[in-house]
């Protein structure tokens, strides 16, 4: 823990979306959050966002699918914030397309930044937890893991997401470290925005339309991840581990 005896947490792909509604939630819970994305520079407005509710962020540039950068991003966070012992793997990308018309490379890239991604953050951030005997891992996993036509490479990366934090909850619990992952429904984000696109259709049609579908009769906001995200991290939800709760507005998209 750090000197004022807040927690460290590390949220990955915070720049926006959902990330930055989690690493936000976090700042105002009492954590001092490294905030990080792609682009260092990016991620100023949640740093920002958390300064000025009195939090504490930082800002760190990272590949989480790079090896070396996941690995040198965590150590910039423990020098300049202090030994993380939350870690919420967030970042993701889409790289959708039928079956037939989908390339290695759009598959690459989608199990690059979900699934070796959060495979190479938790173990650069399980030592300091388990130095700790405590620690949250926190994977992002979706509706899409049951299956969603365009989306073979993604689907297949949200439900391995599942797997690895049922394994992360069995290795890590005896040192006090909870495993477990939100799977969100439709998200209004700049990723659903750039869904829409893609169907060729306004964005406001497409969340009108997807509502009509959701048992609550709304689309989901980042903060409705954020509030699921503080849950697993708090203290009190010790107890649940290797859990995957969707979020979606009803039992599934
Ligand atoms: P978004 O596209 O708005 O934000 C994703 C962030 O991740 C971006 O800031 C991006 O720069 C960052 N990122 C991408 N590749 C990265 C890499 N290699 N290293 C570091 N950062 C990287 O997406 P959104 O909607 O906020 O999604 C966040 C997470 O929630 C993703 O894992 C997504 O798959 C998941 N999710 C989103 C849903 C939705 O409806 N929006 C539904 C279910 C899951």
């Amino acid at each position: 823990m750090n000197a004022d005896n807040a927690r460290t947490a590390i949220v990955t792909g915070a720049a926006r979306g959902i990330g930055a509604a989690v690493a936000r939630r976090l700042g105002a819970d009492g954590c001092a959050v490294a905030v990080l994305d792609l682009d260092e520079s990016a991620c100023a407005p949640t740093v920002d966002a958390i300064g000025s509710a009195g939090g504490r962020a930082l800002a760190v540039a990272v590949d989480v699918a790079d090896e070396a950068s996941a690995q040198a991003a965590v150590e910039r966070v423990v020098g300049e914030l202090g030994a993380p012992t939350i870690l919420v793997n967030n970042a993701g990308i889409i790289r959708d397309n039928l079956l037939f018309k989908m390339s290695a490379d759009d598959w690459d890239a989608v199990m690059g930044v979900h699934l070796r991604g959060a495979f190479l953050m938790s173990r650069a951030v399980q030592q300091h937890m388990t130095d700790a005997g405590w620690g949250r891992i926190i994977n992002l996993s979706s509706t899409s893991a049951l299956g969603n036509r365009g989306q073979a490479n993604y689907s297949t990366a949200k439900a391995g997401l599942q797997g690895f934090t049922k394994t992360l909850a069995i290795e890590l619990g005896r040192f006090g470290v909870t495993a477990n992952a939100i799977a969100p429904g439709f998200i209004q984000t700049d990723m659903t925005r750039a869904t829409a696109e893609r169907l060729g259709v306004s964005f406001e049609d497409f969340i009108a339309f997807s509502a009509k579908e959701i048992p609550v009769q709304r689309v989901g906001q980042p903060e409705d991840i954020a509030a699921m995200a503080s849950f697993f991290a708090s203290e009190e939800a010790g107890f649940v581990s290797g859990q995957v709760i969707y979020v979606a507005g009803g039992p599934r998209a």
